[in-house]
């Protein structure tokens, strides 16, 4: 017997089920996974359990909202009592009032906001807001940045260097087939972490917005420049164009207030997804009272039916009062400095050529270059084949990470836990390098 994990019980699965759904899956990013793609039976704290019964210590945390781990108690048992009460109602209910109240309370530029199911809604609706605020057209994004899948945001997350053209004045690449090509017609693509190229392009003073992961963690995980969030602020205000901030996987994952919170500068949008709910599906943008009125009286319109579902919405404040939890976050960073540094001494000692990077609960590793990156097209030197193969031999030994090198951690990874995937992780490498 092998003394390896097996996924034959998934790989059937996927088989089968791709009689009846497309791709047997449900998101083109669940395609294409080492071995197979998985199903899961199960989670429960930092494990989840699949249908061929491996338990897996699990660092995709649903690709970020799992902060809490799988199946927390709190969020279960405030679940199990509202379903009590309702489901949906498609209108007002009691917990929305209390979780907007709390994100207002935990992220420094929120004064009102509106709730939607997903990351990519909430981008939407920020950008259509700056519009009617601006009274101008055009929307800075940068390269490797993501939003989400809708068209007019699905540029230039991946070019490759010979369609992005030249770094000063960049292609905008189209990621899928079928996508609009006019929908770039109101994007600006710009390298991320220049100030002097972004400064330049907002002098012509047509930008309406800028919107940036403000810490870069869908390619890499690359901070801002020092001072370049603040530099950003200031050219967008010289030049009356807003700053928007999707904190989608930032946002209550850095710090209780985000990415804004732990660098110190205030975005005029916020978009929190993800760690919001825990694995319900909640977004929300957020801002001040004079912008956000926009939406209070009706001139820009935001719809969805399931916004602030009912028990979304308890799944929302039961997340949310784990922030204000003093060493929350402590605890987070902690634990994901243990995991960066134990899996950098790991690498050291075989001699594999790396790049790490870590924020409270999320870390980077990549492997073929050991040139911390400051933009996107830096990350095209490295060797993702390698990455691959060595996610390949985690999983085998138990352990389920990305394969694009982002590693979500949540308050559930105990130390336990951490040490034995650094250990798994030595088993890995040693096995890749006699490959
Ligand atoms: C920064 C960022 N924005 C937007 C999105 C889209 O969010 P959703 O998948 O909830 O639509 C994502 C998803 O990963 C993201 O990371």
């Amino acid at each position: 017997m092998s003394e390896f994990l097996t996924f034959n019980k998934s790989k059937a699965y996927i088989e089968e089920s791709s009689q009846h759904l497309a791709g047997g899956v449900n998101s083109t990013f669940r395609t294409g996974m080492q071995p197979n793609a998985l199903s899961f039976t199960s989670g429960e704290g930092a494990y989840l359990t699949d249908l061929d019964g491996n338990k897996l210590i699990d660092y995709y945390l649903g690709m970020g909202p799992m902060i809490l781990g799988y199946n927390p108690t709190s969020i279960k048992q405030a679940i199990q009592k509202g379903i009590e009460e309702g489901i949906f109602f498609g209108a007002q209910n009691k917990h929305e009032l209390i979780a907007a109240q709390m994100i207002n309370k935990l992220v420094p530029s929120s004064e009102l906001v509106r709730f939607c199911t997903s990351g990519s809604e909430a981008v939407q609706a920020s950008l259509r807001l700056a519009r009617a605020a601006t009274k101008k057209n055009l929307i800075i994004k940068f390269e490797g940045h993501y939003h989400g899948w809708f068209d007019n945001v699905l540029w230039s997350n991946k070019p490759s260097l010979q369609h992005a053209g030249r770094r000063d004045n960049p292609n905008l690449v189209a990621w899928t087939e079928g996508q609009d090509v006019h929908s770039g017609d109101s994007i600006v693509v710009l390298p991320w972490n220049d100030i002097d190229l972004l400064k330049k392009r907002l002098s012509k003073n047509d930008i309406a917005a800028v919107i940036m992961e403000p810490a870069m963690c869908n390619s890499g995980g690359i901070s801002p420049k020092a001072n370049y969030l603040k530099k950003t602020k200031e050219a967008c205000k010289l030049h009356n164009a807003l700053l928007i901030f999707d904190e989608t996987i930032t946002g209550f994952r850095f710090a209780p207030g985000g990415a804004q919170e732990y660098y110190g500068i205030l975005p005029d949008i916020t978009i929190l997804a993800k760690a919001i709910a825990n694995g319900f599906p909640v977004a929300a943008i957020t801002g001040n009272k004079k912008l956000m009125s926009l939406l209070t009286q009706g001139k820009v319109v935001h719809g969805g039916t399931y916004n602030s579902q009912f028990l979304s919405m308890i799944a929302t404040v039961k997340t949310l009062e784990n922030y204000s939890k003093y060493n929350f976050h402590y605890e987070l960073n902690n634990k994901t400095i243990f995991l960066k540094d134990g899996i950098e001494k790991v690498l050291f000692d075989e001699k594999i050529t790396s790049i790490l990077s870590s924020f409270p609960g999320f870390m980077f590793c990549g492997f073929g270059t050991n040139k911390q990156p400051i933009e996107y097209r830096d990350l095209l030197n490295l060797n993702n084949e390698m990455y691959s193969s060595f996610c390949l031999e985690m999983i085998k030994r138990g352990v389920r990470t990305l394969e694009r090198g982002a590693w979500f951690i949540s308050i559930e990874h105990s130390q336990d836990i951490l040490e034995e995937t650094i250990e798994i992780a030595k088993h890995a490498i040693v096995a890749l390098k006699t490959k």
